[in-house]
This record gives structure tokens, sequence and C-alpha cells, in this order.
């Protein structure tokens, strides 16, 4: 490791939190459809948070999540009856950890890092998902893009964590499993983590996050 890392911000959903559970729920409710359903709505969820920052028609994360999820269902021709939508978004509040995050979590935190997450999520629902995990003392501070009114990964977004740490983001190390959020975060200026949970390729954008694990397992051998 090159740079003196002093704190680590985390990325949310698909980091700290397992959104692809949300695939079990839907094939209960959509039998056969569940994975597809799971993929389109995250796939959705991104685009419309990217086309509402473009275009300056911010609103929280839990609506864009709601219509992400109304299109998917049209798209796949599902119906989707008021229960199942309060179901499957009421499984977003809480959606389980990935299971090494709490462990690696407590040591990193044993090793006097400052722990924060960066996230498009809504106060609100950030908390909510904090809380289910049994993660409500671990993070010093929990950043919603809500703030600044954009979504990742406009600069103002990403901004938010050298703000709030009164640090460099070259001293901050920016955690994600999203690999565009991984990217852009290098291009923005901190040190950056992949966590290649699916082993996916590379995006095709000409920056390369510092370093790669498996899991945030990984990130314990990187901070050493
Ligand atoms: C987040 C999404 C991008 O938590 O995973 O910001």
């Amino acid at each position: 490791m090159t740079m003196p890392i002093q704190a680590i911000i985390f990325d949310a959903y698909g980091t700290l939190f397992d959104v692809y559970s949300i695939g079990a729920l839907a094939e209960k409710l959509f039998p056969g459809r569940g994975d597809a359903l799971a993929a389109l709505w995250r796939d959705k969820q991104i685009e419309y948070t990217r086309l509402r920052t473009m275009c300056s028609m911010y609103k929280p994360f839990w609506e864009v999540t709601q219509d992400a999820l109304v299109f998917s269902c049209n798209k796949l021709d599902l119906d989707l009856t008021f229960d199942a939508q309060n179901t499957l978004m009421g499984q977003y509040a809480k959606l389980p950890p990935f299971p090494e995050n709490l462990g690696v979590l407590r040591r990193l935190q044993a090793m006097e890092l400052k722990l924060a997450i960066l996230s498009n999520g809504n106060p609100q629902m950030l908390d909510a998902v904090v809380k289910a995990a049994g993660m409500q003392n671990i993070f010093n501070h929990i950043l919603s893009v809500d703030a600044v009114k954009k979504f990742k990964t406009a600069p103002e977004a990403y901004q938010l964590g050298p703000d709030m740490f009164g640090l460099s983001a070259k001293n901050i190390l920016f955690v994600s499993s999203n690999c565009w959020d991984a990217c852009a975060a290098t291009w923005f200026g901190y040190t950056t983590f992949w966590v290649n949970r699916a082993n996916a390729p590379l995006e095709e954008l000409g920056v390369k996050p510092d370093a790669t694990g498996p899991d945030m397992a990984g990130l314990l051998e990187f901070i050493q």
C-alpha cells in the first residue's frame, strides 16, 4: 500500500448489503422470473440515478428504486400487486449483509480506522438497513448523496467523504463492489478497492481501482 490510509468509506448496496438476495424473494413472488427481475431492477435503478443526475431531476433513492421496480415488472410482464410491491420494497430496508462483512468491519474498527458509508441511498433507508444488519456501532458517519441532491458518480457526491473527514481523498480508501463506482472514485482521487464478488471484468474506462479482492476480507491484507 502506497498511501497512508486514515479512513475507509464503503458503498452500501451490493458492497455491504446483498442486493441480489432480493432475487430469492422475487422468485417466490414470480416463480422462474426472480433472477431476471432482480437484475433488471438493479440496472434500471442505477440508470435512473444517472438520468436524474444528468438532468438535475433528483429524487430520493427509495423512490427511484420503487420507480425502477414498477418499470422492470412492466417490462417483464409481471403483475406487481400492491402487496408484492410492499414486500419487495420492504426487503430493501432490511437487506442482509454479506457474511464476512461484520467481522471485517470490526477488525478495521479495532485498527482505529475511521469508517463511513457513502451511498446513493437516502438517510432513512440507510439507517434502516444499517440497523437491521446490526452495524449501528460500526460507522463514524453515514453519508448520503441526498445532501447534494446528486447521485454517484457526480464529483459533488464523492466530495462528501473528504469534506466530512477533513482528509484528502488519497488518504481515504473507497470500497465498492460496483466496478463503475470504484473506477469513478479513482477518477475523483480516492485510493480505491474493488470488491469483485461476481468475478466480473474490469470496466473499459481507462482507469482501474488501486486494488481488487473477491470479498471484503481482501481489504485486511491491503490495509496492513
Ligand atoms: C450505493 C449504490 C450505488 O449504495 O450501491 O450507493
